[in-house]
């Protein structure tokens, strides 16, 4: 929880009340999914002053925006890259060698987990089960594109491909 404190704006307000305003009287807190995704696209990502001021606008624990804004894979804590590689190592593809993708990204990238490349193009996090079990290993690019059954090859190329089109801008 943060010492720094941080204002919600009006429009924020006003979209965070529209989803309030959708949940039933007394359950306006089930809205903190959609504030805090309205606060990161506005600001990037999420800073603990960001998830406290979500808390109190919603009337809710502190402790309960944090337990979301720390459990789901979709917010960010952080700047991220412009390309951002989440590998599921949950075990249906941990046990498909999930760990070889990761150190096939790490290799090809140059940098760790969690880090994001000096150029700021691309970052590396692993991520919970990305609901694609049955096609394991799998990773998302950004927050809409899978690659299924990936192998380090695989993996390398789509890296190849997505630094060639970076280069080409
Ligand atoms: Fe990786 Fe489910 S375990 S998608």
């Amino acid at each position: 929880m943060s010492s720094k404190s941080f204002v919600l704006s009006a429009q924020l307000k006003r979209d965070i009340k529209q989803w309030m305003n959708k949940f039933p009287k007394g359950k306006q807190a089930s809205a903190v999914i959609m504030a805090l995704r309205l606060v990161q696209d506005a600001h990037g990502y999420l800073q603990d002053a960001h998830i406290d001021a979500v808390a109190d606008f919603l009337s809710m624990p502190t402790i309960q925006a944090y337990e979301v804004a720390k459990f789901y894979s979709m917010y960010r804590q952080s700047h991220q890259g412009k390309h951002v590689l989440k590998i599921c190592r949950s075990v249906s593809c941990y046990l498909r060698d999930a760990d070889s993708l990761i150190a096939a990204a790490k290799d090809k990238l140059n940098i760790n987990l969690g880090e994001t490349t000096p150029c700021g193009q691309f970052s590396l996090r692993e991520v919970e089960c990305l609901g694609a079990c049955c096609e394991a290993p799998c990773m998302l690019v950004g927050d809409h594109q899978y690659h299924y059954e990936m192998t380090p090859e695989k993996l390398q190329d789509l890296l190849s491909s997505l630094q060639a089109e970076e280069a080409s801008t």
